[in-house]
C-alpha cells in the first residue's frame, strides 16, 4: 500500500515538474511548434557551418518544413494573454500589429528560403546569406517580444 501511494505521488510530481503545460492548450501547441521550428533551423544552420554533413536534399526539406511551421504559431497566440509557464512578454499583446509584423517577415524569409532551394544540386556558400535572415528575423522577435 505504501509503496503504491509513493509510486502516485511520484508520478504527479513528475507530473507538475515537467509537464506543466497542457499540450492541447494553445500555450503547449505554439510551444511544441516553434521546437520543432527550433530543431529544423538548428540542422539546416548545422549543415552550413559543417557541424553536421551537407545534404542538399534534406536541407530543401528542411527549408520546406520550417517554411510550414512558420506560419503554423500564431494561431495559438489567444485574442487576450492566456495562463501558464508562457515566456511571451505582455507586449505580444499590447503591440499586436508589431508582432504581426515581425511574424510576416519570418514568413517572408523562410519564402524566400524555399525558393532558393528549388533546384538541385545545392550550393551550401549560397545559402548562408538566406539562412541568416531567417536566423535574424528570429531573433528580431525574441529580442522584443519573448522573455530570455
Ligand atoms: C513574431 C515573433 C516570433 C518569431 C518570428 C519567432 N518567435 Fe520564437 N517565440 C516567440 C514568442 C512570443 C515565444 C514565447 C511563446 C510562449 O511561451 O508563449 C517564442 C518561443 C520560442 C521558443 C521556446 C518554446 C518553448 O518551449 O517555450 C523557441 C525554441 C522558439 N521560439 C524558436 C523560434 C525559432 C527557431 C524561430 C525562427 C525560425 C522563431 N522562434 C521565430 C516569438 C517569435
Amino acid at each position: 500500500m505504501f509503496k503504491r501511494l509513493t509510486v502516485v505521488l511520484l508520478a504527479a510530481l513528475a507530473l507538475t515538474a515537467c509537464d506543466r503545460v497542457d499540450p492541447n492548450s494553445p500555450l503547449g501547441k505554439r510551444k511544441a511548434i516553434f521546437k520543432e521550428m527550433l530543431k529544423t533551423s538548428e540542422d539546416m544552420g548545422g549543415m552550413l557551418r559543417g557541424r553536421l554533413p551537407f545534404d542538399g536534399v534534406k536541407f530543401a526539406a528542411g527549408a520546406l518544413k520550417l517554411d510550414g511551421l512558420a506560419r503554423a504559431p500564431w494561431q495559438h497566440f489567444p485574442q487576450a494573454r492566456d495562463e501558464g509557464d508562457s515566456s511571451a512578454r505582455p507586449e505580444v499583446w499590447e503591440r499586436q500589429a508589431r508582432f504581426h509584423d515581425l511574424a510576416r517577415q519570418l514568413e517572408g524569409v523562410t519564402g524566400e528560403l524555399v525558393e532558393v532551394t528549388r533546384t538541385q544540386p545545392l550550393d551550401a556558400a549560397q545559402l548562408k546569406a538566406p539562412m541568416d535572415k531567417v536566423e535574424a528575423a528570429c531573433k528580431a522577435c525574441h529580442s522584443e517580444f519573448r522573455n530570455h
